[in-house]
């Protein structure tokens, strides 16, 4: 798949931009601050109505608008789709596909599918538990778009349990809401039961994911780090005691199953320690993404390139298996090629340069290595001017 048009109006510094756009390679090029990541951020946000690099969504409505559009036109071998998507300060988003409003704006996901280099993917590595969380999150909804419903369900439970076990104070303090810890207690059962069915869905997915990844990712660091320099190694790791997930045997709904009973055993075990602390403390909210570079945890121990061509080797891996079987996504560098040295720059170029499109942004053209021909634009206050080649 791939854009043909990408148009912004009051989004992050841009009060109006419509650019066209083709298959191939597509360089923006310019000073710092001039807009060249708000550009592809806005990519990133058609396909998963998140930023890479902000919580929420206020900093990417334009300093003193009210509202954000963006608008996008993909094509796949199948059809064309328009995007529009409007954010909105202080109320709900709108998301209209091919000008039907739609009544979720995650029914949007799936439509243009992208896998997205930055360099806030350093934190894929050296970052907290919960940056990696997302990682898998957003590859299970970008492989299947059904995963957001489950996703938003599992927190959904997550949070109004979380409140529960607040509600019931903390340990050797006053009661409040008049709730004595029993009759939390008897609602804490109902919630448990909600959270290990959501959870289980939600992590047992994320195995299929990683078991799914491994191979692309010893593979892919190989490739960027070059021969000699892994292996390269991923693991899920439960944040509760489990038997079922070490055999890995048995259907996705049996796993699915076994992952539920035994998040539900484990619930009871820890409930005493969650009502004194007020937080839920098993559940795939708590789960970890263990990655290893030569048999030693990457975070703490991997170098600062190590960890780069950790972060590059997650996001290609993530290219493959979207790619696998299907269209291809769109693939985005921001600014990666200037964190890697001459070698990882052109084996990366080289790995990218067969995706159907390819949007690339560099403060400095000369980092792009020449195998990455395409159009360019110059990106300065606010405008883009296409380079005469
Ligand atoms: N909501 C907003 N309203 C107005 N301006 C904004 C908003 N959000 C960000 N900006 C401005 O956008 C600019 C940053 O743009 P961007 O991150 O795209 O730069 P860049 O070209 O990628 O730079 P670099 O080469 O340093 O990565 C900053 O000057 C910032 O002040
Ligand atoms: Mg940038």
């Amino acid at each position: 798949m791939h854009l043909t048009r990408l148009a912004l109006t009051d989004f992050r510094s841009y009060t109006s931009v419509d650019v066209p756009l083709g298959p191939g390679v597509t360089i923006f090029s310019g000073l710092n601050g001039e807009g060249k990541t708000n550009l592809v951020e806005a990519v990133g946000y058609v396909a998963t109505l998140a930023s890479h690099r902000a919580a929420q969504d206020a900093p990417l409505i334009r300093s003193g608008a009210e509202q954000a559009i963006v608008r996008a036109a993909v094509t796949t071998a199948a059809n064309d789709a328009l995007v529009e998507i409007e954010l909105n300060a202080g109320r709900a988003n709108r998301v209209r596909l091919n000008r039907t409003p739609l009544t979720r704006p995650r029914e949007v996901l799936g439509v243009l599918r992208t896998v997205l280099f930055a360099p806030e993917d350093l934190a894929l590595v050296k970052g907290d538990p919960g940056d990696r969380r997302r990682f898998l999150d957003e590859l299970l909804v970008a492989m299947a778009p059904r995963y957001a419903a489950v996703r938003a369900d599992y927190d959904r439970v997550l949070k109004q349990r979380t409140a529960l076990l607040k509600s019931a104070g903390p340990k050797g303090g006053p009661t409040r809401n008049q709730q004595s810890r029993e009759a939390v207690t008897a609602t804490l059962d109902v919630w448990d039961v909600h959270l290990a069915k959501a959870g289980a869905e939600l992590l047992v997915a994320r195995e299929h994911l990683v078991t799914a990844l491994r191979p692309h990712v010893e593979s892919a660091y190989l490739a960027v780090a070059g021969p000699g320099r892994g292996p390269a190694a991923i693991a899920y790791k439960r944040s509760f005691d489990s038997e079922s997930q070490d055999t890995g045997r048995g259907t996705h709904g049996e796993r699915v199953r076994a992952a539920e009973a035994e998040l539900k055993a484990a619930l009871i075990d820890v409930r005493t320690a969650e009502l004194d602390r007020g937080v839920c403390l098993a559940g795939p909210h708590r789960d970890e993404l263990e990655l290893s570079i030569r048999d030693l945890p990457a975070r703490g121990y991997a170098s600062h390139g190590e960890s780069w061509s950790m972060a590059l080797a997650l996001r290609l891996a993530s290219f493959d298996l979207l790619r696998a079987g299907r269209e291809d996504p769109v693939l985005i560098l921001d600014d990666v090629f200037a964190e890697l040295d001459a070698g990882r720059r052109d084996r990366l170029a080289a790995l990218v340069a067969t995706a159907e499109q390819v949007l690339v942004t560099a403060a400095v053209p000369e980092d792009i290595p020449g195998i990455l021909t395409g159009a360019r634009f110059t990106v300065a206050a606010g405008t883009l001017t296409p380079d005469a080649c």
